[in-house]
């Protein structure tokens, strides 16, 4: 089953959001695949409630690298606690190049979620890739999902090519275990089928294609 993630990203209001929810959810009814919708903090709530009676999983685009205490803006682990989150996005391009996140610090999320029981999805591109296997503790190391986000794919409207994609999962693979692997970058209706329903690639993490329910809901249904 494929591993498909809404990730919206800072965008949506409140209302939006639950229009979104309201179109899209009835549509995903039944389709054989993990759908994940990763809204923005302040909808988890919302969105707990609306997945609740379906197989719609939540995720988060980030947490914390720190447990509870005094680090204001942060939203951690026990913060989510009784929201039904599997999985959180954690390093993604955009944290590490507008939040200033490390590797090291990247390592501390991924303890800090597993340690909560939810999955982490890490992210990286070739360069990152190594360094940031090495900086997850051995057990940490094979619990984790990769996302593989070249950066000069994301949200450009094309992306890579599938001999690429198969070419960095090695280095993935080598540098991680044989841990599930996904891709992210300008994933959309118009992406090459052989990309969207390759056995090789476990899932997508879809930014700008996921922000219009009726969209997302044919893309899913090309992916699964
Ligand atoms: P995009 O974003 O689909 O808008 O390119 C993907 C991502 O950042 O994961």
């Amino acid at each position: 089953m494929k591993l498909i993630i809404a990730n919206w990203k800072s965008n949506k209001n409140m209302i939006e959001a639950g229009h979104w929810l309201e179109k899209a959810l009835p549509q995903l009814e039944g389709i054989s695949a993990t759908i994940v919708i990763a809204p923005p903090s302040p909808f988890l709530a919302l969105a707990k409630e609306a997945l609740s009676p379906t197989q719609v999983k939540l995720g988060v685009q980030d947490l914390s690298p720190f447990p509870a205490g005094s680090y204001t803006g942060a939203v951690g682990t026990r913060n989510v606690e009784g929201l039904n989150i599997a999985f959180a996005i954690l390093g993604h391009s955009e944290r590490r190049r507008y939040f200033h996140e490390s590797i090291n610090e990247i390592a501390n999320k991924v303890r800090e979620t597993l340690s909560a029981g939810i999955t982490p999805i890490v992210c990286v591109t070739k360069e990152t890739v190594r360094e940031q296997a090495h900086a997850l503790e051995n057990a940490d190391r094979k619990k984790v999902i990769v996302a593989f986000e070249p950066v000069e794919h994301i949200g450009t409207g094309t992306t890579d090519t599938l001999e690429d994609i198969l070419a960095t999962k090695e280095l993935v693979q080598s540098a991680f275990d044989d841990v599930p692997y996904i891709y992210g970058g300008s994933v959309d209706l118009h992406t090459d089928p052989k990309i969207l329903t390759h056995t090789g690639i476990d899932g997508f993490l879809v930014g700008s294609a996921s922000l219009n329910a009726d969209e997302f809901v044919s893309l899913v249904k090309l992916i699964a």
